[in-house]
C-alpha cells in the first residue's frame, strides 16, 4: 500500500467511523419535524424531536428491560443505520375519508451489545408526528424473553396542560380532568369518577391517548399504534422535570411480556402540531397499523342499528328473566325460573324494535339480555356464567330470525362475557356457528368485571391478545364486531376491519345511571380515546331526563337534544346507535329525520373548528354521494361561530336542514327544545351557528330539487 492508498483508506474509515457514531436526523417530508437519534457514553439510545426548530421532546433514552438478563438499554454499540422514504396511498375499507396517504422519512438503527444481544429502533416521521418501535431481530442471545419494563422517555419541555383519565389496569371509564403535568392527581381524578376497578396505580399515572397543549399553543399527543402481542402503555409523570415515561400493564406476577424473536413492539406515537384541527385529522396512528389482514372485505359493512339497551340502563325493562336474589344460576338447571315480568328481550318487543327499525331505515337491531345467566353475571368473579347459546324462554330465535329477514333488517348479537374471558375463547367457535345458523352478523361483546383468568388485567398482555383472537375468530366466520370494555384502540381496524368500533370510553350510559359526563366531555372524546378508533358512544337521547322515567332519579344527559344529533358527526364511527327509546323518537320525528339521514360511511371529513374542552365542528361527504353533514358541539359555555360553505360542490344548489338548539334552550334547565330550519346554500354561504350552554347543531346539505330551488329561501 503506498500513502496515498493508506491515506484514502484511513479517511474512509474515519468517515465511515464518525457517520455511524454522529446523531442521525431526519426530517419530516415537509421538514417541520425533525427526529435526531444518538446514543450517550454509557451506550443508551437517546431520541429528541423539534417542530419548526422548537423543541418538543428533550433527549429522551429508550430501552427494554429484560428479566433475569442484562437490559436492552445501555452498552450498545450503533452498529448500523437506514433512512428511507415513502409516499402511497391506501382505501380503508369504512372511513372517515375515501383514501389515506401515508407519507413518512424512516431511520432504522441497529444496536449491538458486547453479548451480541442486538435491537432495532424504526422511526417514522410524518408530517403530523413520529412513530417509533422496537424491534428484536433473530439472534442466539435471545430466543424467548420476558419484559419486565419498558423505559421509554418522553421528556417534555415544560408544564404543559393535560387533559388525562387517571392510570388504571381495567378501566377506561372515567371523564377528564384538565390540569397542568404538575397538577395531575390521579388518585384524586379517580374518585371524583367514581369507579373503583382496584387496579388504580397511583398519583402520576394517566392513559394514553394523552392530550396536552403547551403555553405556545401547539398540541401534542401521545399514544401508540398497532397493540398486538404486547400490554398497553400506560404515561408515569415526573412532576418536577416533566419527563413522561412508559409504564406497562402487568401481569399477576407482575412481568410485563412475554415475547418470542423476530418481534417488535407497538409503535409510540407522537403527534404535534399547532392547529388543533390538524391533530384530529391525522392518519399517522392508522398508517402505522398493518394493512387488512382480511382479503375478502365485501361481508364487511358499517351499520346504523337501535336496540333493546338504553331501556334497560333507565330501568324500564330488565337483562334477567327472573328474579336476581332468588337464583344462583347453573347452565343446567335455568328451566326452573320464573319471570318477573319486566324482562326487556321478549320475542314481542324485538318484533316491535325490527318494526321501528324497518320504518326508520336502520341497518339492524341490538338485542341484550335474550340469554340466560343474567340473573347471577354481576361482580361474582365466576368462570361459567353465560354459554352464549341458551335464550331465555320468551325469546323465539327462529320466530325472529324469519320476522327479521321478511323485514330487512338484521339482528346484533350480545355476548356479555362478565370478563369471563377463558369461557368466552372456550365457547366461542359454537358462539359464532350458532349465530349464523340464526343469521346474525354482527356481535357486541363486553367484559364487565375483574378478568379470568384471574390476575391478568382488562389491558394487560393476556387480553390484548384474546382481542385480537376474537377480532380474528370472528372474521373467520364473517362476522363484524363491536367490543365494550375491552383495551383503548391503537389503529387496529385497519389491520381487522370487521372489529367495527368498540367502547374503553366514559359512554353516555353513564348519563342513564350516575352523576355523567360533563357537558366537555365530548370536546375531550375526540383529542383522546377517539385519536385510536371509533368509539360506541350511542348518542341520540332525546329523552334527556332520567326523572322521565322515575321521578326521584336526578340524573340527565348533560346535553341539548341538537347536540345529540351533533354527536353523530364530532363522534366517528362506522357503527352509530340510535340509542333512545323507539317511543322517544316517535315524539320528535321531525328531529329525528337527522339520525335517519346521517351516514355512516364518508369520503372526506374537515374539521373546521376544534379546541380540546371546548368546542368542535366537523363536517363530512356522505360516501358515493354529494350530500354534507355537519356536526358542531360546545361545552358548557355557549359558542357562536360562522362557517364557510366552501367544501360544497361549487355552483349547486343545496338544502341545509339546520337542526340547532331553541333560543331558551340550556343543558340543565331547559335540554330539548330545538328548533329546525331549511335554506337555499352554496359553496359562497357563510352560515352562523349558535350553540347555547352545552348545545350542539345538526345540519344535513342535500342536493336542492327544482323544487325546492324555486320555493325555499336563501340563506
Ligand atoms: C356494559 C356495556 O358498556 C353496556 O353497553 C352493556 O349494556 C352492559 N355492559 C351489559 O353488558
Ligand atoms: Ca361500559
Amino acid at each position: 500500500m503506498n500513502k496515498h492508498e493508506f491515506i484514502s483508506i484511513l479517511t474512509f474509515l474515519i468517515f465511515m467511523i464518525t457517520h455511524i457514531l454522529s446523531p442521525q436526523t431526519i426530517n419530516s417530508p415537509d421538514g417541520r419535524l425533525s427526529l435526531t437519534f444518538s446514543m450517550t457514553d454509557y451506550g443508551e439510545p437517546v431520541y429528541e424531536l423539534t417542530f419548526n426548530k422548537m423543541q418538543i421532546i428533550n433527549k429522551s433514552k429508550l430501552g427494554i428491560f429484560i428479566k433475569d438478563q442484562a437490559n436492552l438499554a445501555e452498552g450498545f454499540t450503533l452498529v448500523n443505520h437506514e433512512t428511507s422514504s415513502y409516499d402511497g396511498s391506501w382505501q380503508p375499507v369504512w372511513g372517515e375519508v375515501k383514501t389515506i396517504r401515508n407519507n413518512y422519512n424512516e431511520l432504522l438503527v441497529s444496536l449491538r451489545r458486547r453479548d451480541n444481544r442486538e435491537l432495532r429502533i424504526r422511526f417514522r416521521l410524518f408530517n403530523d408526528g413520529l412513530g417509533f418501535r422496537y424491534e428484536f431481530p433473530q439472534q442466539d442471545g435471545l430466543k424467548y424473553f420476558t419484559v419486565s419494563d419498558e423505559l421509554t422517555e418522553f421528556n417534555l419541555t415544560a408544564d404543559h396542560k393535560a387533559f388525562w383519565i387517571p392510570g388504571d389496569y381495567d378501566s377506561n371509564e372515567y371523564f377528564y380532568t384538565t390540569t397542568k403535568l404538575s397538577e395531575v392527581d390521579a388518585s384524586y381524578g379517580a374518585t371524583i369518577n367514581e369507579i373503583s376497578t382496584k387496579s388504580i396505580i397511583g398519583k402520576n399515572f394517566v392513559q394514553t391517548p394523552l392530550m396536552m397543549k403547551t403555553s405556545d399553543n401547539l398540541y401534542i399527543n401521545i399514544h401508540e399504534a398497532g397493540l398486538i402481542n404486547y400490554p398497553v402503555m400506560q404515561i408515569e409523570i415526573n412532576q418536577k422535570t416533566f419527563s413522561l415515561r412508559s409504564h406497562l400493564v402487568p401481569d399477576v406476577l407482575g412481568n410485563k411480556a412475554y415475547l418470542q424473536t423476530p418481534c417488535h413492539t407497538p409503535y409510540r406515537t407522537i403527534l404535534v402540531s399547532d392547529n388543533a384541527p390538524a391533530i384530529l385529522e391525522s392518519k399517522t396512528i392508522l398508517n402505522l397499523n398493518d394493512p387488512s389482514q382480511i382479503e375478502n372485505t365485501s361481508w364487511i359493512k358499517p351499520i346504523k342499528y337501535i336496540g333493546i339497551w338504553w331501556e334497560l340502563h333507565v330501568g324500564v325493562s330488565n337483562w334477567n328473566y327472573s328474579d336476581i336474589n332468588n337464583v344462583k344460576l347453573d347452565l343446567t338447571d335455568w328451566k326452573n325460573l320464573t319471570p318477573t315480568g319486566k324482562h326487556g328481550a321478549t320475542t314481542e318487543r324485538t318484533k316491535f324494535y325490527i318494526d321501528f327499525a324497518a320504518e326508520h331505515g336502520f341497518d339492524a337491531v341490538l338485542v341484550e339480555g335474550w340469554n340466560i345467566g343474567w340473573e347471577d353475571w354481576f361482580g361474582q368473579w365466576k368462570e361459567n356464567v353465560f354459554d352464549f347459546i341458551t335464550p331465555y324462554p320468551d325469546f323465539d330465535l327462529l320466530e325472529l330470525q324469519k320476522y327479521a329477514e321478511s323485514k330487512n333488517v338484521k339482528l346484533i348479537m350480545h355476548h356479555e362475557t362478565s370478563a369471563s374471558a377463558t369461557n368466552y375463547e372456550r365457547r366461542m367457535d359454537e358462539a359464532f356457528r350458532f349465530m349464523k345458523n340464526f343469521g346474525y352478523d354482527a356481535v357486541k361483546t363486553g367484559y364487565v368485571g375483574r378478568i379470568i383468568p384471574r390476575g391478568e388485567y382488562h389491558d394487560g398482555q393476556w387480553m390484548i391478545n384474546h382481542y385480537i383472537h376474537a377480532a380474528r375468530k370472528s372474521a373467520g366466520y364473517q362476522i363484524m364486531i363491536n367490543s365494550h370494555e375491552s383495551c383503548r384502540p391503537t389503529g387496529l381496524h385497519r389491520t381487522f376491519p370487521n372489529w367495527l368500533s368498540s367502547e374503553a370510553a366514559r359512554g353516555n350510559e353513564f348519563n342513564a345511571w350516575s352523576r355523567g359526563n360533563p357537558p366537555e366531555h365530548e370536546t375531550i372524546l375526540p383529542f383522546t380515546r377517539l385519536m385510536g378508533g371509533p368509539m360506541d358512544y350511542t348518542p341520540g337521547i332525546f329523552e334527556i331526563k332520567m326523572n322521565y322515567y322515575d321521578p326521584s332519579k336526578k340524573f340527565q344527559v348533560h346535553t341539548t337534544l341538537t347536540k345529540q344529533l351533533a354527536l353523530y358527526v364530532t363522534m366517528y364511527s362506522p357503527l352509530q346507535m340510535a340509542a333512545d327509546l323507539p317511543e322517544n323518537y316517535s315524539k320528535y320525528l321531525d328531529a329525528f329525520r337527522f339520525i335517519k339521514d346521517v351516514p355512516v360511511d364518508w369520503d372526506e371529513t374537515k374539521v373546521l373548528e376544534a379546541e380540546p374542552g371546548d368546542y368542535v365542528t366537523i363536517v363530512r361527504k356522505a360516501k358515493n354521494n354529494d350530500s354534507w353533514f355537519l356536526g358542531a358541539i360546545t361545552d358548557e359555555n355557549k359558542r357562536t361561530s360562522e362557517i364557510s360553505c366552501d367544501f360544497l360542490t361549487t355552483d349547486k344548489w343545496y338544502t341545509a336542514t339546520v337542526y340547532s338548539d331553541g333560543e331558551n334552550a340550556h343543558w340543565e334547565k331547559n335540554p330539548i327544545s330545538y328548533q329546525i330550519n331549511k335554506y337555499l346554500v352554496n359553496s359562497k354561504t357563510r352560515l352562523k351557528l349558535s350553540l347555547v350552554e352545552s348545545g350542539g347543531t345538526a345540519i344535513s346539505f342535500l342536493i336542492a330539487s327544482p323544487e325546492e330551488i324555486k320555493t325555499l329561501d336563501k340563506y
